[in-house]
């Protein structure tokens, strides 16, 4: 069974949808250990409902962000995890965590990459005034929100949204696509091609339809 690694800094709702996949039989993957920067983080309940190890590893106490993924590192490998996923991360990695896990980190993101990078995704497409939002899982790679893209949900935004409006709606996309590329990864159909000589990573995802 693929062991997963679910980091998170907040609600979880995405942890909890990737949860409700495999108790549904959606997903064969074991969920091993759920990590929270944020001591408060509320998704962590969904892991301790479940029995699940759900740590906090608060960035505060480290002196920089190396120190603080090395020991995220120590405790992914702890739990022989397989892959990350970041569900809700709200920090920036380094190559401490890349290179322990390469192209074995899950994403996701509430926004059309490479449109609407960084921090509040969702806020920044609607004051742009799209009229297509939506949502993107990727691997991780050195740059925010850069790595190659494994899939996209899209939404449509309407005249009568808010941010908040718009934001729920791309978060339930969110919950569908998450546990769906996992499943992927988990029955063997994303490959990565890593160009000799450096370059961009190109992903191909052997599914019918994205
Ligand atoms: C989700 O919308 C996720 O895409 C976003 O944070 C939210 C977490 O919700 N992630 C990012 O913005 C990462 N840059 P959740 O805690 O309920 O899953």
């Amino acid at each position: 069974m693929v062991k997963l690694g679910v980091l998170i800094s907040g609600t979880g709702s995405n942890l909890k949808a990737v949860l409700d996949a495999i108790d549904q039989g959606r997903l064969a993957a074991e969920v091993a250990v759920v990590i929270s920067n944020v001591p408060s983080a509320k998704g962590l309940e969904h892991a301790r409902a479940r029995g699940i190890p759900a740590l906090v590893i608060d960035h505060k106490a480290f002196d920089g962000r190396a120190a603080f993924d090395a020991s995220l590192v120590d405790t992914l490998r702890a739990h022989e995890v397989d892959w990350v996923v970041l569900a809700g991360f709200m920090r920036v990695i380094t190559p401490v965590l890349l290179d322990a896990f390469p192209y074995r980190i899950v994403n996701i993101h509430p926004a059309l990459l490479p449109s609407f990078p960084g921090m509040h995704a969702q806020k920044q497409a609607f004051e742009y005034g799209v009229r297509i939002a939506g949502c993107t899982v990727h691997l991780v790679d050195a740059g925010t929100d850069t790595g190659p893209i494994l899939a996209q949900a899209a939404v449509p935004v309407f005249d009568s949204d808010d941010a908040s409006t718009l934001s729920a709606r791309i978060l339930a996309e969110e919950h569908q696509l998450l546990p769906r590329v996992l499943q992927w990864i988990v029955e063997g159909r994303v490959d990565v091609e890593r160009p000799l000589g450096g370059g961009r990573a190109r992903v191909r995802v052997n599914v019918d339809s994205r």
